[in-house]
């Protein structure tokens, strides 16, 4: 059994910088036609320059694959018209991170008051800028993207002309929420639809699996599994593919991510095929996200087999998703 999947997009990526850029770009380069590259590295993206800097770093680390990162900013709340302005030439999006919610987003927004955003709100909704939001509170850890819920809410009724799109995805509530805001769009992981809590911490920990939102509860990812499989229209695969070395992984203090980018489409086949959805997967790693976002990415063809392959223990100092263990579909070809 084969598939061809059209130009697959990541919406959702993080390339990191230096030495870790150069082991993971190739692996995203390879296989995507296009992702959506985050801006949190240390220090964040924040300005014109350093956003391109980044991108030439990122299209040398590429191999002259056919890949187009889609740049993000860090996004700060005193941003101006002006500055979005110029800036819109270069960017994608921005991506909001409230303060100190995951890695390296202590630069990030510490009140989601309205009245706060407002005047960045409305300079991005009148230049047609989508805003990437990473949306937990500080409050249990179990509870918090359930209880940003109400943010989304007040930034979509309040901004309606801006395109808001609530990043990974992990709970019931969220996935509801799409329904009722014309404006609300998300991204879902591989890993969350893969996994819950009891996969990361019911036996033994796994670090590798750590991740923020941490994987919730089994309805949870029924949820997400029920939209991503149905190819709902307002989902996009994002992988928040998350690389750090291992001796960051496996530490006292293990850094939240999963790196799933190598194995991302492998993977996703499998899963589509055993729920007899591998129809729609083109739209859920593309078509979707070329709708929403009215993206013509580079022209690139994957073609899969479903061929058992091992994934790799480690690519460099990172360790995959399902490392060491057998996924049934490989990748046959790119052209
Ligand atoms: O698990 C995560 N890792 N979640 C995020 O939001 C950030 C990411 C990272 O940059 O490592
Ligand atoms: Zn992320």
């Amino acid at each position: 059994m084969q598939i061809k999947l059209n130009s697959p997009l990541d919406m959702h990526l993080h390339l990191r910088d230096n030495k870790m850029l150069e082991t993971v770009a190739p692996l995203s380069s390879y296989s995507f036609a296009g992702a959506v590259i985050m801006p949190n590295l240390v220090p964040p993206i924040t300005t014109i320059e350093a956003l391109l800097e980044y991108k030439k770093r990122i299209i040398d680390s590429t191999c002259r694959d056919t890949f187009e990162p889609l740049m993000t900013l860090f996004f700060k709340d005193d941003y101006k018209y002006e500055f979005l302005k110029e800036a819109k030439k270069y960017i994608f999006a921005l991506k909001l991170y409230p303060s100190g919610i995951t890695t390296n987003s202590e630069g990030g927004v510490s009140s989601m008051d309205i009245e706060s955003l407002r005047e960045t709100f409305e300079a991005m909704s009148e230049l047609g800028i989508p805003l990437l939001v990473h949306g937990e509170t500080n409050g249990f850890v179990m509870d918090r993207e359930r209880e940003f819920g109400s943010v989304y809410e007040q930034f979509a009724k309040n901004f309606p002309k801006l395109k808001i799109v609530m990043e990974h995805i992990t709970t019931k509530e969220s996935v509801d929420l799409l329904d009722r805001f014309e404006n609300l769009y998300a991204t879902i992981t591989l890993h969350h639809l893969y996994i819950t809590l009891d996969d990361v911490a019911g036996g033994m920990l796994k670090p590798h699996l750590f991740c923020k939102p941490i994987a919730k509860r089994p309805e949870d990812r029924e949820a997400l599994l029920r939209v991503a499989l149905s190819a709902h229209p307002k989902v996009m695969f994002g992988s928040d593919s998350a690389p750090h070395p291992v001796d960051k992984k496996e530490s006292c203090g293990c850094a939240a991510g999963v790196f799933t980018a190598p194995i991302a489409l492998q993977a996703l086949s499998q899963l589509f095929e055993k729920h007899n959805s591998l129809d729609n997967l083109q739209a859920f790693v593309s078509q979707n996200a070329k709708k929403i976002y009215n993206l013509n990415p580079p022209k690139k063809e994957i073609i899969l087999e479903k061929k058992p392959s091992i994934v790799p223990k480690s690519y460099g100092d990172v360790v995959p998703m399902f490392a060491d263990k057998e996924l049934s579909w490989s990748i046959k070809l790119v052209e």
